[in-house]
């Protein structure tokens, strides 16, 4: 006898009504995590602790006892505390009834817009697709950002990381690329931010145009390092379930860092050793499989922008080295250029997209190493220029880029709210390199 999914509902719901609730107790609290006996729930539930009901994960099982982390305030947890199985919080809302709408790291909406249209609740756990399965980058996503969409074209199922200090104006851009991309979904994770940058990046960057192509995965630095981690991990679900359906979806994670810290917290927690300052090995194997998820799968892409902080020039911070053999691509912003005032303030010449010469035609390509050449014999003659002794004349591409400066800088540059499809940003760069008579 076969039975239609109406009939296991049936059967299931039947089942649980029929089941008693289970109870355990709260054995041990120590440090940032807390035993439970006497409950059997499988790993990643969310059990809720004692009459305030406070939901810690359950992270690792072991004889009669769980392991659980909290996901909310752990003052109030003792000893002897009932704990009790949520049961389905192993599984997360995800649909396009998500669309325009803020959510914690569990899955419930926090925008006060009352509950989630038309969804699917989807299982947390899945599996990266296997490499085999995975179809090559062979075309362009479209950002919207001039120079990012020529200089480092990023290919559909890509993952590229953002490398800057903060201030710099990476969620300037973020909400950018969220209003220009042509990409159908976006799903933006906030980990790890202060509660005032999430509402300015809501309502000031993003705005209610950006917001109504976005789902919003919020956990702020204030809350437990288990729900910060676990955001990343709903954003990246959620994305995966409208990869599922065939989407082209972006996936964009400020910031890749405050996720790794996290999870430092955590290993430490747990008694592993800190390896690389301070962080402890997990922290390197759990950066592989949150990335690995993003990319292409057989039915669609997963583009995936992590934003890495890199303050005071420290390049061999773990963090941003362990990410930067990670990813397909690095674009940096930097400092110098935002308070010059130049927006965004990408530095083109230190940005690359590995996968830029397989989603770019031959004149595009050609286009774009143009421009590129123009920029980088300016800058090899800019300390010349400084000091007044620059010689025109030996140097056809920098008298070039010296002549039309000013033609440069209004293609590099962009106002936040002007966003540009691609097809345009091409044309310009055409014209700019004619117009600089290097074409
Ligand atoms: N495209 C832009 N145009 C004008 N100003 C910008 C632009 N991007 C960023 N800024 C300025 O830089 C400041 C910091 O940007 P923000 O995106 O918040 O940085 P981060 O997220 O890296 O900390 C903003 O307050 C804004 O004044
Ligand atoms: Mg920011």
């Amino acid at each position: 006898m076969t039975l239609d999914a109406r009939t296991w509902d049936g059967l299931g719901a039947a089942l649980s009504a029929a089941e008693p609730v289970r109870m355990g107790v709260v054995s041990s609290v120590v440090g940032l995590g807390l035993e439970v006996s006497g409950l059997n729930a499988p790993l990643g539930t969310v059990v809720l602790i004692g009459e305030g009901k406070i939901p810690a994960e359950v992270v690792a099982a072991r004889r009669e006892t769980l392991h659980c982390m909290p996901l909310g305030a752990l003052e109030n947890i003792r000893v002897g505390d009932f704990v009790h199985s949520s049961g389905t919080s192993a599984y997360i809302p995800a649909g396009l009834g998500l669309l325009g709408r803020v959510l914690d790291g569990l899955g419930n909406p926090i925008d006060g817009l009352g509950a989630l249209g038309e969804h699917t609740m989807v299982a947390m756990e899945r599996q990266a697709p296997a490499a085999l399965e995975r179809s090559r980058i062979t075309v362009p996503l479209q950002l919207g950002v001039r120079v990012m969409d020529t200089l480092t074209a990023v290919g559909a199922g890509q993952r590229i990381g953002l490398f800057a200090g903060s201030g710099v104006g990476k969620s300037s851009l973020l909400s950018m690329i969220a209003r220009g991309t042509n990409a159908q979904v976006n799903v933006i994770a906030l980990v790890g931010e202060r509660g005032r940058e999430v509402r300015e990046f809501l309502e000031e960057d993003l705005g209610p145009e950006g917001l109504a192509r976005s789902i919003v995965v919020v956990s702020t630095a204030d809350e437990p390092a288990r729900m910060r981690l676990r955001a990343a991990f709903v954003a990246t679900r959620i994305a995966e379930s409208f990869r599922e359906s065939g989407a082209q979806v972006l996936l964009m994670m400020d910031s890749l860092t405050r996720v790794a810290m996290a999870q430092r917290e955590i290993g430490l927690s747990a008694g592993e050793p800190p390896a690389t300052r301070g962080y402890p090995p997990s922290t390197f194997s759990l950066l592989a499989r949150l990335l690995e998820r993003a990319g292409t799968s057989a039915e669609g892409s997963i583009t995936g922008i992590y934003t890495v902080l890199v303050d005071g020039d420290d390049h061999n911070e773990p963090i941003a080295d362990a990410t930067r053999s990670l990813l397909d691509g690095h674009i940096v912003l930097d400092r110098k250029l935002a308070v010059s005032g130049h927006f965004p303030s990408i530095d083109a010449l230190a940005s690359i997209s590995r996968v830029a010469s397989r989603v770019t035609t031959r004149e595009q390509a050609n286009a774009a190493g143009t421009l590129r050449k123009v920029m980088a014999a300016r800058k090899s003659v800019q300390d010349l220029l400084d000091v007044g002794a620059y010689q025109r004349g030996s140097n056809p591409l920098a008298d070039a880029a010296v002549d039309h400066q000013g033609a440069i800088n209004n293609f590099l540059q962009q106002r936040l709210e002007d966003p540009v499809p691609a097809a345009q940003s091409w044309a310009q760069l055409d014209s700019l390199l004619r117009t600089m008579g290097v074409s």
